[in-house]
């Protein structure tokens, strides 16, 4: 019977090529390749629904956004429970391959940056590490003239009445700011209560990669101490990521209630 068949469908055959690990007995190295990869496909998935969101915010319809926000944060989930399976390779197994990855780097996902773009950051890697591809670059920079989340949201607030102007300055967060404490406090109609939920579903994609930066973090230093990382940021550096937020308006709502 003709139909369509599993394998050329999701082009398992391929999929399963993509794996080459550079040492030779080094058993531990295609953890870290499969892992990596993951990572990617899983990222793929995050922006693909997080455009879809921004999108539908854009439009003025927030409750098309809740899915797909939804969505990205299980996913978000995900990112973090695979650092426990990578957190089985020891300081020693890591060692046997890894002078060859040398300056390769999750600095460089290209992928990960567009995340951070969405979220509001520029998407610049730290001064003095390899740079992205040209592909990443050229991604990025279109990236950079697309709406962010938080822009998104923004509109569609206006789109329901609420005073949530863009812009930079002190005045004009100080409105975003009256807004969304006027929406935290009263969102008892539906109108109201799909945009206090998509705000919410903002909230625990900014907490997620968060908790990832963190647990990141921790899990490099397990494998690799103070040395400096392939990329040549280290430990020290990822310390100082750990901080960063992309939605601080909806952080310091919490204190005008
Ligand atoms: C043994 C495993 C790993 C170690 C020891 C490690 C270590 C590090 C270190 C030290 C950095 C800072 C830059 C540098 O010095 O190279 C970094 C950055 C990064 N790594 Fe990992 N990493 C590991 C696995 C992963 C995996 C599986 C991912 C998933 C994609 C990942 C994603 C990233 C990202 C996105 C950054 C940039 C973070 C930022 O700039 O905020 N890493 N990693």
């Amino acid at each position: 019977m003709a139909g369509t068949d599993y394998s050329s469908y999701l082009r398992i055959d391929e999929l399963l090529n993509l794996q080459h690990p550079l040492t030779e007995g080094a058993h531990d190295e295609m953890l870290f390749v499969v892992i990596h990869q993951a990572y990617e496909l899983w990222f793929k998935l995050i922006l693909h629904e997080l455009d879809y969101a921004v999108t539908e915010l854009e439009a003025g319809r927030p409750q098309g956004a809740m899915a797909p926000l939804h969505r990205a944060v299980r996913v978000d989930e995900l990112l973090i429970a695979q650092l426990r399976v990578l957190e089985t390779l020891t300081p020693e197994g890591f060692l046997e391959f890894r002078d060859p990855l040398k300056p390769a780097s999750g600095l460089q996902s290209g992928q990960f940056r567009a995340i951070e773009v969405l979220g509001g950051f520029d998407g610049a890697t730290p001064a003095g590490t390899s740079p992205l591809s040209d592909h990443d670059q050229a991604e990025l920079r279109r990236r950079a003239g697309l709406p962010t989340l938080y822009s998104a949201l923004c509109a569609s607030l206006r789109g329901y009445g609420f005073d949530a102007p863009d812009g930079n300055s002190a005045e004009l967060r100080e409105r975003r700011l009256d807004a969304l404490a006027a929406l935290y406090r009263d969102h008892a109609t539906p109108e109201r209560a799909v945009l206090h939920r998509v705000c919410e579903l903002f909230l625990d994609h900014d907490e997620a990669i968060a908790r990832w930066r963190f647990h990141h973090t921790l899990m490099a230093a397990r494998e690799i101490g103070s040395r400096p990382g392939t990329g040549g940021g280290g430990v020290a550096y990822l310390d100082s990521t750990i901080a960063r937020r992309f939605f601080p308006e909806l952080w310091e709502v919490r204190n005008r209630l």
